[in-house]
């Protein structure tokens, strides 16, 4: 425990983190001088890293220009822009951009479009949003209602609305052995639509899921045909499919949309983290043509709005992070680096008792550890694996985001890799090196 005072009240009331100064490509160093490899983007947030010459150049001329207008009473220019870019690039009829400042208030946007829509459709009775255990969908009180990580939920329950919640999709723990992985896709997706049956399909407004799931289950990707299914199902009883691709977005997995891997579009998509890389707080919720429309051509007005959304700085920051990203070709590099991470972190924890599985699509891997590889058995909650984890990781100068609570919210230890798409093989080799390191070390503890 640090000894510096503080009157930031930080995310752990006990620990006052280092003071980071300064980013250089990938590192990021602190006041000491000591430089610190991100081998997670901080919470897959910093796809370029953090001393990107183009994206800060970006947002100085957008703040010599005009720093802010309120939206009730102006658009702007990079707000535009970058609302074009994403429809442009945007699976299905997602052609109309919500920009709000974050994750959360992303899912809290297509939470309530989805409402209105049927309000505007003229279905009242639709209101009831079904997620899955083990996601994340961030910390404001709704989001956190449909999340499904209980550790989060417990203390806030009765502050929390009704919200349904059906098995993941996450084969490495629930695949029986003899089903296939498309067998055991359509077994839990017709959980899903188990749950609506006995719910009454006229009351269900949505079902939200991350098509590849992160910070609570460590980069679980689904797999092949299940959220296609999980489309038919929600076709079939005119219930809205939300995608969260807050963390597993833009990018990340190589592919802008994570979904356009699995060949599915949604009615409502959020954003944010990669949107911005973290030079601006930024998110959007990209909406369905028709949401749109019925909502114009309805009452007209979305009942909803935040001070701060499609804040120009934030736009312009937002739009230069895309143009890099495809002037620079970088979702090749995601899957080619992303390949090359896999390969040497295989090599690195094959053949360690202790990791159970390695998964994850692009620069977003997650290695899940267990105290016996042919049980799966999780280590005990209490030794805290996954904090020894990061604190060995930071004292070798690594970032990587380790969490507990993989299997139910309370027993397993995952950690998470999401690092910069500009990383090349000599990042690797230290990312892979410094967390074998770290993990051999948390291990012996
Ligand atoms: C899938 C997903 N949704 C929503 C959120 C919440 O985003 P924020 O922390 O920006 O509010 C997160 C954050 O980790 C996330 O991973």
């Amino acid at each position: 425990m640090s000894e510096r005072k503080t009157h930031v009240f930080h995310r752990n009331a006990r620990v006052v983190p280092p003071i980071a100064v300064k980013g250089d490509g990938p590192y990021i160093i602190d006041a000491d001088g000591k430089r610190y490899l991100d081998g997670s983007g901080g919470a897959a947030v910093s796809c370029l890293g953090h001393s990107h010459p183009r994206v800060i150049e970006a947002i100085k001329r957008q703040l010599d220009a005009i720093p802010y207008g309120h939206t009730g009473f102006f658009t702007n220019e990079p707000m535009e822009k970058l609302a074009a870019y994403l429809a442009e690039n945007a699976p299905g009829d997602l052609d109309m951009v919500y920009f709000v400042s974050g994750g959360s208030e992303a899912v809290e946007t297509a939470m309530k479009m989805a409402r209105q829509y049927y309000l505007e459709i003229g279905q009242p009775a639709r209101h009831k949003i079904i997620a899955r255990r083990q996601s994340y969908h961030g910390n404001t009180l709704g989001a956190l209602a449909v999340g499904g990580n209980e550790w989060r939920r417990e203390q806030f329950r009765p502050m929390l609305i009704d919200a349904e919640h059906v098995a993941p999709c996450y084969s490495y723990r629930d695949k029986r052995d003899d089903e296939s992985l498309e067998e055991y896709g359509r077994r839990v997706a017709d959980e899903l639509e188990a749950a609506i049956e006995t719910a009454g399909p006229e009351t269900v407004a949505a079902f939200i899921c991350e098509p590849v799931v992160g910070a609570t289950a460590g980069a679980v990707p689904a797999v092949p045909g299940y959220l296609k299914r999980v489309r038919e199902i929600c076709d079939r009883h005119g219930v809205l499919l939300i995608f969260d691709e807050v963390m597993c977005g833009m990018g990340r997995t190589g592919h802008l949309f994570a979904c356009a891997e699995d060949g599915v579009a949604p009615d409502l998509l959020t954003i944010a983290k990669g949107l911005g890389a973290g030079y601006q707080p930024i998110g959007a919720t990209l909406v369905h043509k028709k949401i749109f429309e019925a909502i114009r051509d309805g009452s007209g007005f979305f009942q909803h709005g935040h001070t701060y959304m499609g804040h120009p700085a934030a736009c312009a920051a937002g739009l230069a992070v895309q143009e890099t990203i495809r002037d620079d070709n970088l979702l090749a590099n995601v899957k080619t680096q992303g390949a090359a991470l896999r390969q040497a972190l295989e090599a690195r924890f094959g053949n360690n008792a202790n990791v159970g599985d390695i998964r994850g699509r692009g620069l977003f891997i997650g290695i899940e550890l267990v105290a016996d590889r042919s049980t799966k058995e999780p280590f005990d909650p209490a030794k805290r694996l996954n904090a020894v984890i990061k604190k060995e990781a930071m004292a070798r100068g690594l970032m990587c985001y380790p969490m507990g609570g993989t299997i139910d919210g309370r027993r397993g230890d995952h950690v998470l890799i999401a690092p910069p798409f500009i990383i090349d093989q000599s990042h690797i080799t230290e990312l892979v090196e410094k967390l074998g390191d770290a993990v051999d070390a948390a291990l012996a503890a």
